[in-house]
C-alpha cells in the first residue's frame, strides 16, 4: 500500500435497519492533510467515524487505518490515533488533571511532561481555571477543549474529530486550528467533520460530501471552488444543492418571513 495513505475506504456500507446511514462510501486521506466529512445532521458522519475506529463493525466494504483494520486491531489503531467524539466526555466524576494523569498512566507517558503538555494546552485554550473543577461541572466548550487536549497527549499520527469545533468560542477555535496545522507541519494527518461549508473550507484541504449515507461531491477545496465558479455559484450553494438542502431552506425563510410579519 501507498506509504502515504493513512486512511483507506472502499464501499463501506451500516445499515441499521431500514436507515441505509453509510451507503457505499470510498476515499483515502493522506498523510499531511486535513480531510474533511462535510454533511447535513444524519448523513452519516459520525457513523463512518464509529467504523473508521472498530466501534461499529460495517455491513460492507473495507477499511485500512495505517494499514491496519479496526475489526481486528482496534487496540493499535487506538494507540495511534487521537479521537474527539460528538458526545461529550464520559469521564464525568474526574477533574481535567486526574483525567490526563489517567491518560499518561493509560498510554504509558511520562507524568510529569504530559501533565506540564496538558496545563500548557489548558493554558491556551483559556481553561486552565478549571484544571482542578470536575468535568461534570463544566460548560459544554469547556468540556470539548478536555477532550481535544486528551486526544492530542500521546502525539497520535491521526487525529480524528467528530464536530470538534461545536460549542467553542472564537478564540478556542484559533487554537484548535493552530493544534491542527502543527500536527500536520509534523506529518500527521486528520479526518475531521462538520456541518458548516464555512469551517470545511477555512480548515480542509480535501473534502468529501456526505448526504443520506453516499458521497455526492469529493476533491480538494480548490477544485470544488473551481467547480462552483464554473457554475456561477458559491461553495455554500453549491453544498445545499448537493445535500438538497436548497429547496427547504428556501421554504422555512419563506415560512420564518410570513409568521414574522405576522401571517400576512
Ligand atoms: N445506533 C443507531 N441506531 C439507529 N440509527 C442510527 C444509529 N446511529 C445513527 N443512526 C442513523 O443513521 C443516520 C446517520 O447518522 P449519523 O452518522 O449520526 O449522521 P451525522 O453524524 O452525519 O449527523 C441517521 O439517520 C441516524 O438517525
Ligand atoms: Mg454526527
Amino acid at each position: 500500500m501507498n506509504d502515504n495513505i493513512v486512511i483507506s475506504v472502499s464501499e463501506l456500507k451500516k445499515f441499521f435497519g431500514d436507515v441505509k446511514a453509510v451507503n457505499g462510501i470510498s476515499f483515502n486521506v493522506k498523510k499531511g492533510e486535513v480531510f474533511g466529512l462535510l454533511g447535513p445532521n444524519g448523513a452519516g458522519k459520525t457513523t463512518t467515524i464509529k467504523l473508521l475506529l472498530g466501534l461499529l463493525e460495517p455491513n460492507e466494504g473495507t477499511i485500512k487505518i495505517m494499514d491496519l483494520n479496526p475489526e481486528i486491531d482496534e487496540v493499535q489503531i487506538k494507540s495511534r490515533t487521537g479521537y474527539v467524539s460528538e458526545e461529550p466526555l464520559i469521564f464525568k466524576s474526574l477533574t481535567p488533571k486526574d483525567l490526563f494523569n489517567f491518560i499518561a498512566s493509560i498510554r504509558k507517558l511520562n507524568a510529569e511532561e504530559t501533565s506540564k503538555r496538558a496545563q500548557e494546552y489548558m493554558e491556551s485554550l483559556g481553561a486552565l481555571e478549571y484544571y482542578e473543577q470536575l468535568v461534570a461541572t463544566l460548560s459544554h466548550g469547556n468540556k470539548q477543549k478536555i477532550q481535544i487536549i486528551s486526544s492530542i497527549l500521546h502525539d497520535p499520527e491521526l487525529l480524528i474529530l467528530d464536530e470538534p469545533l461545536s460549542g467553542l468560542d472564537a478564540k478556542s477555535v484559533k487554537v484548535v486550528k493552530e493544534i491542527i496545522d502543527i500536527h500536520i507541519e509534523n506529518g500527521g494527518a486528520v479526518l475531521f467533520s462538520t456541518h458548516i461549508m464555512e469551517i470545511a473550507e477555512d480548515l480542509c484541504d480535501r473534502i468529501a460530501i456526505l448526504n443520506q449515507g453516499k458521497i455526492v461531491g469529493i476533491g480538494s477545496m480548490d477544485d470544488l471552488r473551481q467547480q462552483a465558479d464554473h457554475l456561477g455559484a458559491n461553495l455554500e450553494d453549491v453544498f445545499l444543492r448537493l445535500t438538497e438542502q436548497d429547496v427547504s431552506v428556501n421554504e422555512i425563510v419563506k415560512k420564518l418571513r410570513k409568521s414574522f410579519s405576522g401571517g400576512n
